[in-house]
């Protein structure tokens, strides 16, 4: 299989707009060694799917998160628009991790398409994008949307990217402010997915936003060839810290990088040639700053960090 990076920073992307924080004031004026990011979401595809079929033109990526700049991504990822025909794509079908704005909002930029978007997500999630934020609904009055529900745990597979087998974990975290269940989140508000290839026999574990590593998400961190997980926050009270909001990392559905508990010391546990690599980084995180202590404790950890446009073969 192969991934791509679309984008690799957390809500509000990297510099974010309204930011003056050291990352983002360096970003900006070239103090600080480091790259912009886009708001998260990646792409996979399957080697055999790409060369396409005798019967003609097939989208053979699948969309995971629909950023809010996936217009961008579009336009650097010329895979993804292979133009054959006068209106073309490559994204044959788009999964959801969870209803949050920085996943979602993209799926407004792609009311273009020619036909209803094949799309995954849990029950709890396509509650919230009819309710809370009934993007779904609005989204009826342009292309529509296939809701595909995605079951918890079990199998699933995407008839347009075959090679592929998909499985959803529900993991700790929390629904994006705008849900019901912000307060007491149900099972299935936030995923990850552990997708392994038929051919190669090998698994990506992807979980942009995680609370907590519980049994069933260790064992599948513990399966996959690679893992592309939380890498918003490097400690716990950061946005306090730098005094720009009230409430920690776990509080807002993020496990932090460092200490006690922290992702870091999963990642250490995980088997030896695990790839390990950090995504939805926020744009506060020191990680994103490449002559910090911090990255250079990844580098000793072997741990990467992901950039737009990073390409993964597994
Ligand atoms: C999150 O990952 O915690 C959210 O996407 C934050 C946000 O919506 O900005
Ligand atoms: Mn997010
Ligand atoms: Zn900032």
């Amino acid at each position: 299989m192969r991934i791509r990076v679309l984008g690799s920073a957390a809500g509000g992307g990297f510099p974010q707009w309204n930011c003056n924080c050291r990352n983002c004031a360096g970003a900006r004026n070239g103090t600080v060694r480091t790259r912009a990011r886009t708001q998260s979401s990646i792409a996979v595809t399957s080697a055999s799917q790409e060369q396409g079929t005798a019967e003609g033109p097939v989208a053979p990526w699948t969309l995971i998160n629909a950023s809010p700049d996936i217009l961008f991504q579009l336009r650097d990822s010329p895979a993804l628009r292979p133009a054959r025909e006068l209106r073309d794509t490559g994204i044959g079908a788009i999964v959801l991790v969870d209803g949050q704005i920085d996943h979602t909002t993209g799926l407004y930029m792609l009311r273009e398409a020619r036909r209803p978007w094949p799309l995954w997500c849990t029950e709890s999630v396509h509650a919230d994008l009819t309710r809370g934020n009934p993007i779904l609904d609005v989204l009826s009055h342009y292309c529509g949307i296939d809701h595909r529900p995605m079951p918890l745990g079990g199998e699933f597979l995407i008839e347009t990217l075959p090679g592929l087998r998909w499985r959803a974990l529900p993991v700790p975290g929390k629904p994006a402010p705008y849900s019901p269940n912000r307060a007491a989140p149900l099972p299935g508000d936030n995923v990850g997915l552990l997708i392994g290839d038929e051919r190669t026999e090998r698994k990506l574990f992807y979980a942009p936003g995680l609370a907590a590593i519980d049994e069933s998400v260790w064992r599948a961190m513990r399966c996959a060839a690679c893992v592309l997980v939380d890498g918003t926050f490097w400690s716990d009270d950061e946005m306090i810290r730098l005094g720009l909001s009230a409430h920690r990392a776990l509080d807002i559905g993020h496990l932090a990088l460092s200490g006690e508990g922290g992702m870091l010391e999963w990642l250490e546990r995980l088997p030896a040639g695990t790839r390990k690599i950090l995504i939805h980084i926020n744009n506060t995180n020191p990680i994103l700053d490449e002559d910090s202590p911090q990255r250079a404790e990844l580098e000793r950890r072997g741990i990467e960090v992901a950039w737009d446009g990073m390409e993964i073969e597994l």
